[in-house]
């Protein structure tokens, strides 16, 4: 029997986790062929840690200076699928190397909509309220050397109310984030 696939999944300094969370459930329910294998961290107190620590979920630290690209690949030795879940930095291209077409990024916005370098976290929704765009929603793309770029695998939509403020917005665009990166897992995983 094939094992279940091996995940990594790098998270940025104040990452909450509520995509590892899903990620790591979906896995645990058997919604996914998958386990978590380790949850990469820049520092050692990102609020995501707290749910990795409660699951018994191997932690790896990994500052990001002298020889990041390396150390990062030594920390996801194993690995099957790399799951970017609030990492802010360009993915330096040593780990591109090592999992070629295996790096998924999830975003909240419909991109290649409201993409690009310094676009997250609620910058990406107020610029969504500016456009007076009806729709907005997240997607899930395959990570390659430029921000926001990759291939897309899943979008999943939302109404843009008139009543929608920033924090209404990112908690309707969070809910879909979820579906769609287990979504997107699924299909990678499938390719295998
Ligand atoms: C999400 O909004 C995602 O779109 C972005 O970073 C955030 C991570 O949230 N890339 P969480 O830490 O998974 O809750």
């Amino acid at each position: 029997m094939r094992r279940p696939a091996q995940l990594g999944v790098l998270i940025g300094p104040k990452g909450r986790g509520s995509n590892l969370r899903a990620i790591d459930s979906a896995c645990r329910a058997g919604l996914l062929d998958a386990q978590v294998r380790i949850v990469v961290s820049p520092n050692d107190d990102a609020p995501a840690l707290v749910y990795a620590r409660e699951q018994g979920v191997t932690m790896a630290i990994v500052p990001p200076n002298g020889r990041y690209g390396d150390r990062l690949v030594q920390a996801l030795d194993g690995c099957d699928l790399v799951c970017l879940a609030g990492y802010l930095r360009l993915l330096p291209q040593e780990v591109l190397d090592r999992f070629p077409k295996r790096v998924l990024n999830v975003h909240p916005s419909l991109l290649p909509k409201f993409g690009g370098a310094g676009m997250y976290g609620r910058r990406v929704h107020e610029a969504v309220l500016a456009s007076g765009d009806e729709e907005s929603g997240c997607t899930v793309h395959l990570v390659d050397s430029r921000y926001d770029e990759g291939r897309i695998l899943v979008q999943n939509r939302c109404s843009v109310l008139d009543i929608d403020t920033v924090e209404s917005l990112a908690e309707k665009v969070l809910e879909l984030e979820h579906e769609a990166y287990i979504e997107a897992i699924a299909r990678v995983l499938d390719e295998r």
